[in-house]
């Protein structure tokens, strides 16, 4: 495992355009028995209720958002260029139906009992703030739910607590 350590949001310099949207990120949750990860190029970072936070929208149907939901925490790790693979991997099977983070060839590490992904250059450790299911009258621009939603599989966007910055 790397060694990783605590630094503040002025000693990281990340474009959250840039990171999340191109580079994406992995959101992973869970405890030190059963830990899922999941890629996300959707979400972003900034200021909420006087904190620095984080927001991720996770679809339904993911395994990881049950993770996210029982432990009210989860992180974001951004990993380097070389590991955009296992992310399309991590983004295309769900860990409900496969030990996926074996086969991807990457570890879970943890801080404070909040698991991450050891691959990652910067880590983002979440604590919960909220969770809002998106809802189709929820939309100014109707055209949102028919391009985004035809399956009906509707994001809920966790607002959360960056808590820790930890880089290697
Ligand atoms: C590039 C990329 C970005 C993704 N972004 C998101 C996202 O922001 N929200 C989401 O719910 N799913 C997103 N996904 C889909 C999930 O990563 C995918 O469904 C994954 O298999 C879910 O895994 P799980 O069921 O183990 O949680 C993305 C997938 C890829 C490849």
């Amino acid at each position: 495992m790397h060694t990783f350590q605590k630094v503040t949001s002025d000693m990281i310099d990340i474009n959250p355009f840039e990171k999340i949207s191109k580079d994406w990120m992995l959101v992973t949750a869970g405890n030190e028995e059963k830990a899922n990860t999941m890629t996300a190029s959707w979400g972003g970072l900034g200021t909420m209720w006087g904190k620095d936070v984080a927001y991720v929208v996770i679809r339904e149907s993911r395994f990881t958002k049950e993770f996210i939901d029982r432990e009210g925490k989860f992180s974001l790790s951004f990993p380097s260029e070389k590991y955009r693979k296992h992310m399309k991997f991590l983004g295309t099977v769900s860990g409900r139906n496969e030990n996926k983070i074996e086969e991807a060839g990457i570890d879970i590490n943890y801080h404070e009992g909040v698991p991450f992904i050891d691959q990652g250059d910067v880590i983002m450790i979440c604590r919960v703030m909220s969770a809002t299911q998106i809802k189709p009258e929820d939309f100014v621009d109707k055209d949102i739910d028919n391009t985004w939603y035809k399956d009906k599989d509707y994001h809920t966007m966790y607002i959360a607590e960056v808590t820790d910055i930890l880089a290697r």
